[in-house]
């Protein structure tokens, strides 16, 4: 059966959109059968491309992230995923607070995936512009989550 993946950040222009990209190219290298997809609790980026930042380093990793648009989460994606991750603890608040009556979709902090390190989130590299660390830790935890699913 197809595992329906949705990450989702803030702006889902960096950290989510990169979760996308780069778990999409894991999940084909090992031939997963899985739907992947990413979006914003804010909305305040819809329609753009990911942060050329993250483009950038993307594709110096062999990830393309140039088909992804920024769209905001909505009470449908409970239907239409059966897991949400989200990048840090206000996206996972924000992802709770419209979870609708009856879905009962798990909402997850993307780094329970990556137990062998400290963070627990995921950091918001807009500001802080530590792209290669934020690739680092998708990286890592995007093996976790495939590990897992393979279970
Ligand atoms: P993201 O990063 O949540 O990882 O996409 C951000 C992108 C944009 C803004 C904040 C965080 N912003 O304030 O516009």
């Amino acid at each position: 059966m197809t595992t329906r993946i949705l990450f989702v950040c803030l702006g889902n222009i960096c950290r989510s959109p990169t979760a996308e990209g780069v778990f999409r190219g894991l999940a084909a290298k090992v031939g997963a059968d899985l739907v992947i997809d990413s979006a914003g609790t804010s909305g305040w980026h819809n329609g753009e491309l990911p942060d050329r930042r993250s483009m950038a380093e993307a594709k110096r990793r062999g990830y393309d992230l140039s088909q992804q648009r920024s769209r905001k989460l909505t009470a449908q994606d409970f239907f239409d995923f059966d897991l949400i991750l989200g990048m840090d603890n206000s996206n996972v608040r924000n992802i709770a607070a419209i979870r609708p009556s009856g879905a009962l979709t798990p909402v997850r902090l993307f780094l329970d995936y990556a137990p062998g390190q400290p963070l627990r989130e995921v950091p918001d590299p807009y500001y802080e512009d530590n792209f290669e660390g934020v690739f680092d830790l998708i990286e890592t935890a995007s093996q976790g989550l495939l590990a897992d699913l393979a279970d």
